[in-house]
């Protein structure tokens, strides 16, 4: 059949699509700034229509659904949580599901599937194929698995190249509805993110493939970059920095051991500029989170590099990524996805890297976690933490080697402290010398 009469019968109005959902049903959202902003806005204007609509997806956008007073309509389980759904997960009006980055997928497709889609698209192509743009991850998963689907269909997506393709024929309900895409504002990058930025960039080698978080520590790392020749990137995300490198010839993507000359990444993040800059563009690749963050992949990566951050890092080098205590903050994302990767890379190297303390008020470098916190990487998946004050080194070494290069990376005004426990425990002087 032609795909042009499939499209136009299909197009409706919002209201017409958004009455196909039911109470009691499953409904995936768009990730991050794919998120189809409009359908979810007109989704909670019709709320009356709605009871116990269970909301899923990872880092939410604006999500319109978890705003006070809606859990009787709307009830939000993310994988991951930004500032709306962390909020109604304090005011107990939302929950979370801890999963690994590259295992959303499969848990979408095989044990919580959705009842309805709610995605943004491209408009088609010549032949028929929208592309959901910016965020591949398990937004295609949604798309290729919802049992409705719904595509907001929206001009400013940019049009992304990779397996990032949906045939017009596999949506249920088109509604067009233009509206620029959210920007991510420029990370503000201190004295302290700097220095960071100065060690990491130290710890990277011409030719190196790198994963970068999100936030201003791997942005101050980039920057300090700039000498370096033919870098690659193989990352879940990326956001301007990546972008400004490509632009001046430093990642250039040509001794990668896997997809040679393309940056590869689930989904991004940036601003306008950036969002223009990917728009049909062959150096990149995007591909579902399953493939880009599964651990057997990345280290086809020789010499992977990944930086993430953390919250709290204890004596043993258990690292805390996505919890303050009993508050749950974000999820483990992609973190231990490559942090394993890198692991495993030949020539790898697994970074984690954050400043010494929460505003100079508490060590984020502690003898012990918090007490209801849940531990992101292992201690046997740790290699190196850095903060402002150096690099520490924790894989292949002791327990009393982790916590001496852990005690000479804290915050001066913490050493003694840790110092202390270090004597607590082992049973002899620390000795500031001594690595
Ligand atoms: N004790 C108490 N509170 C702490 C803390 C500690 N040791 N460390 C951080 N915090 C608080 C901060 O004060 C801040 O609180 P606020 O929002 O109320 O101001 C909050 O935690 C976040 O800290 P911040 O330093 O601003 O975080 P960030 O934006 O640099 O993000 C992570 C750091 C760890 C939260 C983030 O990298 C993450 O979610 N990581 C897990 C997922 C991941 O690594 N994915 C990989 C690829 S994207």
């Amino acid at each position: 059949m032609d795909w042009k009469k499939i499209y136009q019968d299909r197009l409706v109005t919002a209201e017409e699509a958004l009455k196909h959902i039911k109470s009691g049903d499953r409904v995936g959202v768009g990730h991050a700034m794919a998120e189809p902003t409009y359908l979810l806005e007109e989704m909670v204007r019709m709320k009356e229509l709605y009871k116990n609509v269970e909301i899923t997806g990872l880092v939410p956008g604006k999500a319109p659904y978890a705003a006070e007073g809606l859990y009787e309509h709307f009830k939000p389980k993310m994988m991951f949580l930004g500032t709306a759904t962390r909020k109604a997960v304090e005011r107990q009006e939302a929950e979370f599901i801890p999963c690994f980055f590259n295992d959303v997928p499969r848990t979408y497709r095989d044990v919580l599937p959705v009842d309805v889609a709610l995605v943004t698209l491209t408009p088609p192509d010549k032949h028929g194929y929208c592309s959901v743009g910016i965020s591949c991850d398990f937004t295609k998963t949604f798309a290729d698995t919802g049992k409705i689907v719904i595509a907001q269909i929206n001009k400013h997506m940019p049009r992304t190249l990779g397996d990032t393709f949906v045939h017009v024929s596999d949506v249920d309900f088109f509604v067009e509805y233009d509206q620029p895409l959210t920007e991510l504002g420029a990370p503000v990058i201190g004295e302290v993110e700097s220095e960071i930025g100065r060690y990491i960039a130290s710890m990277v080698k011409d030719g190196d493939c790198l994963q970068l978080g999100i936030g201003a520590i791997p942005d101050a790392a980039l920057q300090f970059m700039t000498d370096k020749k033919d870098l690659g990137i193989h990352s879940e995300m990326i956001s301007d920095g990546v972008m400004n490198l490509m632009e001046a010839g430093n990642i250039t993507n040509k001794r990668k051991t896997l997809h040679k000359n393309k940056t590869v990444v689930t989904f991004l993040m940036g601003s306008q500029k950036m969002y223009d800059y990917v728009d049909d563009n062959p150096s990149f690749l995007f591909y579902p989170v399953d493939y880009v963050n599964d651990p057997r992949v990345i280290m086809q990566n020789d010499n992977m590099v990944c930086i993430n951050s953390c919250i709290q890092v204890d004596l043993q080098g258990q690292v805390v990524s996505g919890s303050i205590g009993l508050r749950q903050f974000s999820g483990v994302g992609g973190q231990v996805d490559f942090v394993r990767g890198a692991l495993w890379s030949k020539g790898g190297r697994n970074i984690i890297a954050m400043p010494s303390t929460v505003k100079g008020k508490v060590s984020k470098i502690s003898p012990f976690i918090t007490e209801g916190s849940s531990v992101t990487t292992s201690i046997n998946d740790v290699d190196y933490i850095v903060t402002e004050y150096g690099i520490a080194k924790l894989g292949s070494k002791s327990l009393q080697e982790r916590a001496r290069e852990l005690i000479n990376i804290a915050h001066p005004d913490f050493r003694a402290e840790l110092a202390e426990e270090y004597e607590r425990r082992f049973g002899h002087k620390f000795d500031y010398n001594k690595q």
